[in-house]
């Protein structure tokens, strides 16, 4: 019997003492295939990226996507605003509707007809009162006990509690005013009600009823001037706190 020695390596099938040869390991992979075929795969996935639109990202993005808000997400909407600086912006708005004709750009007045907000008393005064002069108008005498022939009349029309909201803040923060607090969408709605509550519904409020029924802040809910809210409702947005691992 010839010796195992004798044959070439791939067909010894047995050691001299009878037991199986185990299979050698596959021989590993030249490093230079590897590399070769990396840089291969490189070219061709920038080629399919240039060419092809479903590598493209600008060809699979649709124009205008927004994604859906994550379950525990913010409210989907428009990116939140500090409270102090969205109800300003929505009161500019409201201001420029309805009070800027009487009380002027500057809220300076016009010195014989209508008196000034900058400065004013009842405008960054008790929250209550100051809603109920825009709410039902004023008949004279007004914070300095001076009286303007013609009355304000009321601005109620139109104003959602939104508007009331940002223009009470607006004009308490701005023309040299500055209380630093939101007049928020919640306490509009209570001033709203308490309008539609007066004995003298439809009346003028007179500093008199002022005085006596509406010298107290607005109840409801508050909120911190620098806490998100959404720029158009101007309600409150909870923005979860990233939770760690
Ligand atoms: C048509 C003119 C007119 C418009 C519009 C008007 N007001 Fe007046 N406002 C007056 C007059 C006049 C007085 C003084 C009333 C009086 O003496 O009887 C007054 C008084 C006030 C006062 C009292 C000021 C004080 O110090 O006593 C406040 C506050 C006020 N207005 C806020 C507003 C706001 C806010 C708006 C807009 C939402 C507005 N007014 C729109 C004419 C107007």
């Amino acid at each position: 019997m010839p010796s195992t020695h004798d044959k070439p390596a791939d067909q010894i099938t047995d050691r001299p003492d009878g037991s199986p040869v185990p299979p050698s390991p596959p021989a590993p992979i030249p490093l230079g295939v590897i590399t070769t075929c990396g840089i291969a795969l490189l070219i061709a996935a920038g080629i399919l990226g240039n060419i092809d639109p479903l590598f493209d990202y600008q060809a699979t993005f649709r124009p205008g996507y927004v994604r859906k808000p994550a379950p525990g997400d913010t409210d989907g909407g428009p990116p939140p605003q500090e409270a102090l600086a969205a109800y300003i912006t929505q009161g500019a708005k409201i201001y420029a509707t309805k009070c800027i004709t009487c009380h002027g750009p500057e809220a300076k007045g016009d010195g014989s007809n209508f008196p000034p907000l900058a400065g004013s008393k009842w405008a960054i005064g008790e929250t209550q009162r100051f809603s109920m002069i825009i709410l039902n108008g004023l008949r004279g005498p007004m914070s300095t006990g001076k009286t303007y022939a013609a009355g304000m009349p009321s601005q109620a029309q139109g104003l959602t509690p939104e508007g009331l909201a940002g223009v009470m803040t607006y004009v308490r923060n701005h023309f040299g005013n500055h209380t630093g607090d939101v007049v928020t969408v919640d306490m509009a709605k209570s001033a709203l009600t308490l309008s539609a509550a007066r004995p003298h519904t439809g009346q003028q409020v007179t500093s008199e009823e002022l005085t006596n029924d509406h010298l107290k802040a607005l109840p409801g809910h508050s909120i911190l001037p620098q806490s998100p809210v959404n720029p158009i409702t101007l309600t409150p947005v909870h923005i979860p706190k990233p939770t760690l691992p």
